[in-house]
């Protein structure tokens, strides 16, 4: 038996790594991200905010019914509205958690809320209330919890816990916090409330200083024994505390904390992946654990050291996280049955025959094209034959572009638009801009293109290229994605997406909207 207490890992790239500007995700790819979390073993799944459009509460709704070895999460606010459609949603869950928030510092009290310190204190016991007679298992949040006056949230955290809320969530919302105070302010919660030893206390941290790693670790050094955080980091503005960073760190330093956490750390790399291509929000070469280069060797001395004695350099080591995991899988001559059974593996389920038949005629045609089928072709293929069951406006029928030096590049592409098929072209600075003008002789969007990406989904010149396309309307963007073996193709596949995720609803954000 470990005499090391556990640190409860809380996920929330489904929720607020969500609300980075342009990582929306279909119910479908929510899914498939909930069911890698599962098999990395977070304890717990924020699959999302219920309430804020019927496309949030399907995909709680469906990980909730779906997933089996975590606690599933969804966050509300502290109003009935949020609260009741939070418990709706979790109805199949296995281990169902509501997450129930609201703000406690002076500045977003008075200027966002517009309420006093004692109905705020009265609406989030209300609150907890209403959310145990749905789940045994509440959870509520003091948001810009670093920011509150010292004696209120003590006072609220007591009433709240005496509401019966298990888990007490201090996050700094703004990341303005800083390692020592931050920890020291943990510590004194936990001294101070009378109370406190009935409660987990857990803590959510932002990066716009570069220090929500470093800050939730410090908390846990002080008492916190749950760390929300997310995937690569993704989250609000400059994200939140990496998952990665945070499990290794606690593995690799096990002489410091007094802590272990559940993670099967050799899922951290596919899952990363996973994440980055369905986001479309690669991740940095020099990012920590997960970064292409988080392993890699340039210096002529390092490399020696290593080769000598591995200890050297390198104080993790790149298979136990998941690195050189990606098999080759498949190639032309796999069978549906191989294809199918490998998709089951990798935790992708498909709502029809029709569904898994497209993305089997999908796959034969990579297949042509490229001879070693990587897990990570498998998902974004699968990506693009889910965003097309789901009835989009746009699709590719097929295009042409020239380029001759000397003479612009012309793009001619036929479209699917709802149904029809029409023709367009247009000519461009460079193959991409005559690709994307093209579509816009049609589509007349009136967006304005913030971001154009092309990644390589896996090794070698046949690699797929995966295209990230960030469009801007009225303040809404979205990132449409597309991969093939040609980039060009990727290119118009990705705008459409982007275009087709414009036609979308939009969603309710949660912390900007007054309760
Ligand atoms: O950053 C924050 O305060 C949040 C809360 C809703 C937990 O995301
Ligand atoms: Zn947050």
């Amino acid at each position: 038996m470990s005499a090391k207490e556990r640190l409860i890992i809380f996920d929330t790239t489904l929720r607020d790594g969500e609300q980075s500007p342009g990582a929306s995700m279909t119910r479908d790819e929510k899914l498939r991200i909930a069911r890698a979390l599962e098999k990395l073993r977070v304890d717990v799944i924020e699959a999302g905010f219920a309430i804020s459009s019927p496309g949030d509460f399907a995909a709680v709704k469906a990980i909730a019914d779906s997933v089996k070895d975590s606690t599933v999460c969804s966050l509300a606010r502290a109003v009935r509205p949020d609260i009741e459609r939070a418990a709706e949603a979790l109805k199949g869950a296995n281990s169902g958690r509501i997450h129930t928030f609201i703000a406690t510092s002076p500045i977003h009290m008075e200027y966002k809320l517009q309420m006093t310190p004692e109905q705020v204190l009265e609406q989030a016991v209300s609150a907890v209330r209403l959310a145990r007679n749905f789940v045994a298992d509440v959870e509520f949040s003091l948001e810009d919890g670093s920011r509150s006056e010292f004696g209120f949230m003590c006072r609220i955290i007591e009433a709240v816990i005496d509401a019966g809320a298990g888990t007490i969530n201090i996050p700094d919302t703004v990341g303005y916090g800083e390692p020592e105070e931050y920890g020291r302010m943990i510590r004194r919660v936990i001294e101070n409330v009378p109370n406190s030893d009935k409660a987990v206390f857990s803590v959510h941290c932002h990066n716009d200083l570069g220090l929500a790693v470093a800050n939730s670790l410090s908390a846990v050094l002080n008492g916190a024994r749950q760390v929300e955080c997310t995937i690569n980091g993704l989250g609000e503005r400059a994200g939140n505390a990496s998952l990665e960073e945070i499990v290794m760190a606690i593995r690799t330093r096990k002489d410091r904390f007094p802590v272990e956490t559940g993670i099967e750390i050799s899922h951290i790399v596919p899952t990363s992946r996973l994440v980055s291509s369905i986001t479309g929000f690669p991740v940095q070469p020099n990012k920590a654990i997960v970064g292409a280069n988080a392993f890699a060797h340039e210096s002529g001395i390092h490399q020696d050291g290593v080769l000598k004695h591995r200890e050297t350099y390198e104080i993790m080591r790149a298979q136990d996280v998941g690195w050189g995991a990606n098999r080759i899988v498949l190639g032309k001559l796999s069978g549906r049955a191989a294809f199918s059974s490998r998709l089951e593996e990798l935790g992708i389920t498909f709502d029809s025959k029709a569904e898994l038949a497209a993305a089997f005629g999908r796959f034969k045609e990579l297949a042509d094209k490229k001879r070693e089928i990587y897990d990570e072709d498998l998902q974004a293929l699968v990506s693009e034959v889910q965003m097309a069951e789901g009835q989009e406006k746009y699709s590719l029928v097929s295009m042409a572009v020239t380029t001759k030096t000397g003479r612009a590049p012309h793009a001619e592409i036929a479209i699917c638009v709802d149904g029809d098929n029409h023709q367009v072209s247009a000519d461009g600075d460079g193959p991409v801009d005559a690709i994307f003008k093209a579509i816009e002789t049609l589509a007349r969007s009136d967006t304005s293109l913030q971001l154009y990406s092309v990644n390589a989904v896996t090794e070698g010149t046949e690699a797929q290229g995966e295209v990230t396309v960030r469009l801007e309307k009225g303040g809404r963007i979205v990132n449409g994605q597309g991969a093939d073996t040609d980039v060009l193709v990727a290119s118009a596949r990705a705008y459409l997406n982007a275009l087709n995720l414009l036609t979308t609803p939009g969603r309710l954000h949660p912390q900007m909207e007054g309760v």
